[in-house]
């Protein structure tokens, strides 16, 4: 399975096996990664998934849509050009090692 690689606002980082076609957000949620709330579950509702992907991953994503775009409005933490919506980020095979750092805030 993929790992992702999880870094706290301190610095400390987790790194979990996600299974391939599960989001960012469920793997972190799934293994008790703190730092992703995911209110809403996944439903683009809520914008406490938000996420920094690692500068390096970043052109290795599917570009947000419109709706993630919209979101990331809303995130409580600064958005940032590397902000993202964990729950739109589809793990893949080829995404082993992605990193992705969660904002001081969720809320
Ligand atoms: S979990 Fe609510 S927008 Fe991602």
């Amino acid at each position: 399975m993929p790992d992702v690689i999880y870094v706290a606002h301190d610095g400390s980082e987790r790194r979990v096996d996600v299974p391939a076609g599960r989001s960012v957000m469920l793997g972190a949620i799934q293994n008790g990664v703190r730092g992703i709330e995911a209110e809403c579950g996944g439903c683009l509702a809520c914008a406490t998934c938000h996420v920094y992907v690692d500068p390096a991953w970043l052109d290795r994503l599917p570009p947000a849509g419109e709706d993630e775009e919209d979101m990331l409005e809303n995130t409580a933490a600064e958005r940032r050009p590397n902000s993202r919506l964990s729950c739109q980020i589809t793990v893949e095979a080829d995404l082993d090692g992605l990193r992705v750092a969660m904002p001081e805030t969720q809320g």
